[in-house]
């Protein structure tokens, strides 16, 4: 029995909507060394789709915060699982996550990140539940905002599933 509820960005869709944030992240930073920060496991998709859609080469690393663990609700805490490795100062930093809820995470990451001294320090999330938002966060690059529905596929999971679906789908909940 599935427990996709429906479909709600397919891959045309999806794949549209990244060619567009490449073609404004490589506008904004052209002439820029470009550091892209990827949030593990989430990004993982999104960021390998993104970079292909910048024009210039950039540089990719990887970092792993945990919020949910198997939960579907935020907890509200923030755990670096994997720290940054390189030295950000004066570089321009763009974190990757694939969606954005509550901001904890965000959040956490531009204030450990900005006490680094960045040249500059923005966001780019292919998915925004604007509405659960609990802290303000200027997020530079957006794709879609979605409805207050947890969502899995292109790398989002649920209890470490579905991050292999090509497209974007909202689960049934417990009551549906
Ligand atoms: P935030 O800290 O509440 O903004 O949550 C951000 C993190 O929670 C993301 O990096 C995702 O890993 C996860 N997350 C938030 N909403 C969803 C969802 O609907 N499906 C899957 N993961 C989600
Ligand atoms: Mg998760």
């Amino acid at each position: 029995m599935t427990e996709i509820q429906e479909i709600l960005f397919d891959e045309e869709t999806i794949s549209g909507k990244v060619k567009e944030l490449g073609a404004q992240i490589s506008r904004d930073y052209a002439g820029k060394d470009l550091l892209l920060v990827s949030v593990l496991k989430g990004a993982v998709i999104f960021t390998a789709d993104l970079v292909r859609r910048i024009t210039f080469p950039v540089t990719l690393e990887f970092i792993q915060a945990a919020s949910y663990g198997k939960s579907v609700t935020s907890s509200g805490n923030v755990l670096l699982l994997k720290r940054l490795e390189t030295d950000i100062q004066n570089r321009h930093v763009l974190l990757v996550d694939t969606i954005i809820d509550t901001g904890e995470t965000m959040h956490c990451l531009f204030k450990e990140f900005a006490g680094k001294n960045p040249a500059s320090l923005n966001a780019a999330v292919l998915l925004d539940k604007k509405s659960c938002r609990t802290v303000e966060i200027r997020i530079a690059y957006c794709g879609f905002e979605v409805p207050d529905k947890f969502v899995v596929g292109y790398g989002m999971d649920c209890g470490g599933k579905y991050r292999n679906l090509p497209y974007i789908a909202a689960l049934k909940s417990d009551n549906s």
